[in-house]
């Protein structure tokens, strides 16, 4: 471990010490921007069109299809208990009604390793990419998409059932809605965050609880929920009813749809000021990440602040929180700050029940290769991995002696 890392703070400096018994402590990754070679998904179709628009193409990922071994070494080896990572409908069901026995015991083996290495994992059904087949019959918005949803969670029964500890739906259902839009942004996410279609919102809800109670019946005990975009949104003096106009369709719809769910997923990397217009305020002399977003570590504790008010009696866990730099000192000063009020959040009393870093590995970020969000670099022509400061630095905060089994 660097000089630096070794004096960053540690559990007892950022308070987690206070944190409930049991609390998750893991890395997050997706599917898409990890495994590689999607080749029957919507993304890697429009990745590879001639003027498709997207600057890079994500290709083998970090190959993380064949190395995710590796991947669930280094996590738990780090220290930490728990590993959110994506299963890929399109290599589940490549062609429409199509199941591959195949990919689904790829995926029962890693659940299979994770448990065994003593990490729980926590699966996500759909991280943004479709199937192609279904992007082609109209997606979320076609008239068979709840079945096709169902069908492919009846689908997965084996993988969840292999030993996952808790299954996200949906990941970010409220960025899926704009991820077309989300490039021409102002300031991205919170700067500017376009407002979703409330066909797509109504769409994409009503599959999320139907899935939700398909997964209840086929696994009674699975704790599951979906992760939601969920940036601190703040108002200018006087803009309080603005600020609660902006969010409202931008996120706490879908918040509000998690009622009822074991957990709500809150993801947060910024925030912004919403001022008496209604739009947000811009900063242009902010320090900026390299994906250009406001660099506002405490968001953290703000964004889960306002989830408690809009959903108090769901449960919360952070499942992605993270911060895209070169130089990863500033990624353990971003994640010390973020840690810090999350825990002022749950000191407020706020039932925060597990984090969980965005994110292992750097990866491919929609298009483009260079904003890293890694706590391990991989050089993409070998595939190699280089676990950087931060990995150590922040798997050591785990509690003591915990382990997932324990
Ligand atoms: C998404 C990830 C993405 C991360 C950082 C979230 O919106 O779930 O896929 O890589 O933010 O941009």
């Amino acid at each position: 471990m660097s000089e630096r890392a070794t004096s960053a703070p540690g559990r007892t400096e950022i308070g987690l010490d206070r944190l409930r018994p049991g609390f998750l402590w893991g890395v997050s990754v997706g599917a898409h921007q990890t495994e590689g070679g999607n080749l029957a998904s919507d993304w890697w179709y429009r990745e590879n069109q001639k003027n498709s628009g997207i600057a890079e193409r994500c290709g083998d990922a970090v190959d993380s299809y064949h190395r995710y071994d590796e991947d669930l070494a280094l996590t738990r080896s780090a220290g930490f208990t728990d590993y959110r990572f994506g299963i890929e409908w399109s290599r589940i069901e490549p062609a429409d009604g199509f199941i591959s026995l195949a990919e689904v015991d790829h995926y029962v083996g890693i659940v299979r390793t994770a448990t065994s290495l003593g990490l729980r994992p926590m699966l996500t059904l759909n991280h943004f990419t479709l199937p192609l087949w279904f992007a082609a019959q109209g997606g979320w918005l076609s008239e068979g998409a709840e079945e096709r949803f169902l069908r492919y969670i009846d689908a997965v029964a084996p993988i969840i059932a292999a030993g996952a500890s808790s299954v996200m739906t949906i990941n970010e259902p409220n960025v899926y809605a704009v991820l077309d839009r989300l490039n021409d942004a102002p300031g991205g996410l919170a700067g500017g965050l376009p407002e979703p279609d409330p066909r797509m919102t109504a769409a994409l809800i009503h599959v999320h609880r139907a899935a939700v109670a398909r997964l209840r019946a086929n696994h009674p005990g699975l704790s599951v929920g979906w992760g939601v975009s969920t940036q601190d949104y703040r108002a200018a003096p006087g803009a309080e009813e603005q600020a609660d106009r902006y969010a409202e369709p931008r996120d706490q719809v879908f918040l509000r749809a998690s009622t009822g769910d074991d957990f709500v997923g809150v993801q947060t990397y910024t925030g912004g000021i919403v001022g008496i217009d209604g739009k947000p305020i811009i900063d242009p002399a902010a320090r900026r990440t390299l994906n250009g977003w406001e660099f506002l570590p405490d968001s953290l504790g703000g964004a889960i602040r306002r989830v408690s008010r809009v959903v108090p009696d769901v449960p919360i866990i952070v499942t992605e929180n993270g911060v895209a730099v070169s130089d990863d000192a500033a990624r353990i000063e971003y994640t010390a700050e973020a840690l810090t009020s999350m825990v002022g959040a749950i000191d407020d009393g706020a039932d925060v029940r597990g984090y969980f870093h965005w994110s292992l590995l750097d990866n491919w970020e929609w298009g483009h290769w260079e904003p890293t969000f890694g706590l391990v670099a991989v050089d993409r022509r070998t595939f190699e991995r280089s676990p950087k400061p931060s990995l150590a630095w922040l798997g050591a905060l785990a509690a003591p002696g915990v382990t997932s089994r324990g």
